[in-house]
Parts: structure tokens; sequence; C-alpha cells
């Protein structure tokens, strides 16, 4: 059964000082769904989350939750709790402290509420067996039922981030990843409907970040909450998305699954943005045939007219490197580099560089002979896009590297 729309961002825009920072964004989220903005620095990636939280109001364009229209609701009155790219903690406070603060914060009849009365009677009864009452119990009690109800929430929250036994730990004496956490544990005690996080693991070291990955996929399964996730990390959000949505300059890119969207981007920006990609120039020869680098090549592409101009996506870990005289693509390495796992060699092909993956060590200045399975190439519209600008952008966010604000 297809999942309900929670949320729903129709035609929003957003600018700062007369810059647009989020352009004509229309995207809808599903209950239960871990969905990720991705995008380089700047991109608009946190005021959309700001103003799915209600922290920015949209200049243009609607917010619908739950089919009602929420401009203009403030944060606390949205079913939404948020994980701040500055995960502000309270330093004078412990763990639990930090934990505690939203619902500590919140009024007894908002407690009650939150509970519910059932379950806050019975924490009575449990708590003071004895205790008779008509009508209403005691203010006392009830603010010990209560008490008894945040204590266990509390140990709750910090147990599903594994920091059980941290509780009396001043925050500031704690690593990036636990404090991290301690806010993770501080948004998700108030169990909200809906948790965004904005960058969430930035801070963190390559190792911790990949535990936490799989940490907060977890979580998103247990509790069943959705998660709106940002990152500018692509790898992050192929692997932990059920959706990942694109982003470059304020606007969409590309909607899809870690897998469309790696498999088949929608032009440019994301083929080079996910991952490395060959992007070679050609033309479709109707029929599931397309011809690049002086061949004619099988495809499994057939939405092009005959003789248009495409752009060819051929990922480097999917060129076969195959005997010279079996070979469609003789090329000479230009260099070569060790990856870890597989080697990363510059080939030449008629004065065009490809990138290619590779097992085996090829030597710099030998040749090598590729192949390429039809369901490997992916074909894109030509895009009237200045390639120069894609590249200098993906540069851009290079330089920049991880953006630990
Ligand atoms: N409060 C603000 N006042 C002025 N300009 C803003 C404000 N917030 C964001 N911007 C601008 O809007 C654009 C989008 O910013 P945003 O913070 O949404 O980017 P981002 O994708 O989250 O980037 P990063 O990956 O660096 O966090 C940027 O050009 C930024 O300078
Ligand atoms: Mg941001």
């Amino acid at each position: 059964m297809a999942k309900e729309k929670l949320i729903e961002l129709k035609n929003i825009t957003k600018s700062y000082d007369g810059e647009i920072a989020v352009d004509h964004l229309n995207l809808y989220i599903r209950e239960n769904e871990f969905i990720t903005l991705v995008g380089p620095s700047g991109c608009g990636k946190t005021t959309t989350l700001r103003m799915i939280g209600g922290f920015e109001t949209p200049d243009e364009g609607e917010i619908i939750m739950n089919g009602v229209l929420v401009n203009d609701l403030p944060p606390h009155k949205r079913p939404i709790n948020t994980v701040f790219q500055r995960y502000a903690l309270f330093p004078h406070l412990n763990a639990y402290g930090n934990v505690a603060f939203g619902l500590n914060n919140r009024s007894l009849k908002e407690l009650v509420e939150f509970y519910t009365e059932e379950k806050v009677l019975a924490t009575i009864k449990e708590l003071f067996p004895n205790y008779q009452y008509q009508g209403k119990p005691s203010g006392l009690k009830l603010r010990k039922a209560i008490n008894h109800l945040i204590d266990e929430s509390v140990k709750e929250a910090l147990k599903l981030v594994n920091l059980e036994g941290f509780e009396k730990r001043k925050v500031d004496s704690m690593s990036g990843g636990q404090q991290q956490r301690v806010a993770i544990a501080r948004a998700i005690i108030n169990k909200p409907k809906i948790l965004l996080l904005d960058e969430p693991l930035a801070a963190l070291d390559l190792k911790l970040r990949q535990n936490m990955q799989y940490e907060l996929k977890e979580m998103q399964r247990k509790l069943g909450i959705t998660f709106v996730f940002v990152t500018h990390d692509q790898e992050e959000a192929l692997t932990m998305s059920d959706t990942v949505v694109v982003m470059s300059k304020g606007v969409i890119q590309q909607i899809g699954t870690p897998e469309d969207i790696y498999n088949e981007p929608k032009n440019s920006f994301v083929a080079n943005f996910i991952g490395e990609s060959n992007i070679i120039n050609g033309i479709y020869k109707g029929d599931k045939k397309v011809f690049f680098m002086g061949q004619e090549f099988e495809c499994v592409d057939e939405n092009f007219e005959n003789g248009e101009e495409v752009q060819v996506v051929i990922r480097p870990e999917d060129w076969d490197v195959v005997p010279l005289d079996k070979a469609k693509l003789i090329g000479k390495v230009d260099a070569s580099v060790f990856k870890g796992v597989h080697f990363e060699h510059c080939v030449i092909i008629e004065g065009k560089e490809l990138i290619v993956h590779t097992y085996e060590f090829v030597k710099v200045g030998e040749q090598i002979g590729l192949n390429v399975d039809p369901y490997e190439i992916h074909l894109m519209k030509k895009e009237a896009v200045d390639a120069e600008e894609v590249l200098e952008e993906i540069l851009n966010l290079e330089d920049e590297g991880p953006n630990n604000e």
C-alpha cells in the first residue's frame, strides 16, 4: 500500500536580500520515509529544512502537513523535532539534563496529554499502591508520577543512542560523537512524527560516522519516524535513504531512490555529484544503439530520437578491461592510482580522458582494451548547460571539503 503523504512542499521559494536560496521547490515526504537532501554547500538544504521545521517562512508557495496548510504555524506546534547543523547542547547541564530538557519545560497538563491520562494514573498506582483518591489525584502525586515517566523516557532515549551510563556526564567533557548522540536523544525523546536532521554526522570521523549511519537507520526503522536528513556527502545519502533529493543552487535536480540517482542521473550535475563519472558526447542511432568515441554500442535506453545528440554516462567501475583484440575501445593508460581496493586509471582515447576502475594493475604508458555492457551505458538528454560551470561548481565543492560548521 502506498504510504500517505505527510508533508508537501508546493512551489516553495525563499530569498535573502534578493538572493534566491530556494527556488520553486516541489517535494512530498511520505510517512515513515527516510528522505535525504543532498547537494553542495549553499544549495539551500538548511533553508529547506528550516522551512519544514517552521523556523523560516517561505516567500511563496505552500507547506502542507497532514493536508493542512502550515506556512504560519510556529515550530513548537508542528509534529517535528530538529537536530540542528550546530547542535547547541546546554553546556551547564549533563547528558541527562540535556535530554530531559524538552519534557521538563512542558506544563503538567501538556505532559499528561503526552503520556496519556491512562498511563499517568497507572504510574500513580504503581508508585503508591495504597493511595486512595476520588476524582483527581493530588498535584504532588501527579508530579511524582510524571517525573518517574520522564526519567524512564530519558533512559530509554539514551539507550537508543548507545549512551547508557552517561547520564551524569557534563556534555562538554564528552566527545563530538557522544555530544551528537545526546542531541539526537534530545530530539527523539519527544517522539516526534518527523525528525529533521541537518548534517548530524558532519563532525564525526569516518569510522564513527559509519557506525552512526547504521544506528540512525536502525532507529528510524524501530521508531517508525519520518526522517528528513541533510548531508552534502553523496555516499551517506545513497547508503541511508529511501529517497534522495539532489539540489543545486536552490533547485531540485533530481528526486529518486538511491539506485535511480546513481544509475540514471538526469543531468550531468547529478552524474558528477553522485560519484565520479565519465560523461561522453554521443549520438543516438535508434533501435537501442548509440555512437560515441568512434564506435557503435548497444544500450538499453530508447526514449531518444534517431540522430539525437545525447550524453553518455559510464561509471568508472562499469568498464570491462579485455584483451586488445576483443576490445571496442583501445586507449593508453596515462596515470594510475591505487585506491585501497581498486586502481583508478586515467585512460586516453583519441585525446579524450576516461576514468576506469579496475582490480588489476595496468602500467602507465601501456595500452588497455575496454568494453562496456549495454545496461551500464546510461543516456541523458544533451544539455544546454555550460559544462565548465558544472565543473567549477564541483571543484569548489572539493576545495571546501566537509563542512564542520
Ligand atoms: N539567514 C540568512 N540570511 C541571509 N542569507 C542566508 C540565510 N540563510 C541562508 N542564506 C543563504 O541562502 C543560501 C542557501 O543556504 P543554506 O544554508 O540553505 O545552504 P546549505 O545547502 O544548507 O549549505 P551548507 O551545506 O553549507 O550547510 C546561501 O547562499 C546562504 O548564504
Ligand atoms: Mg546547511
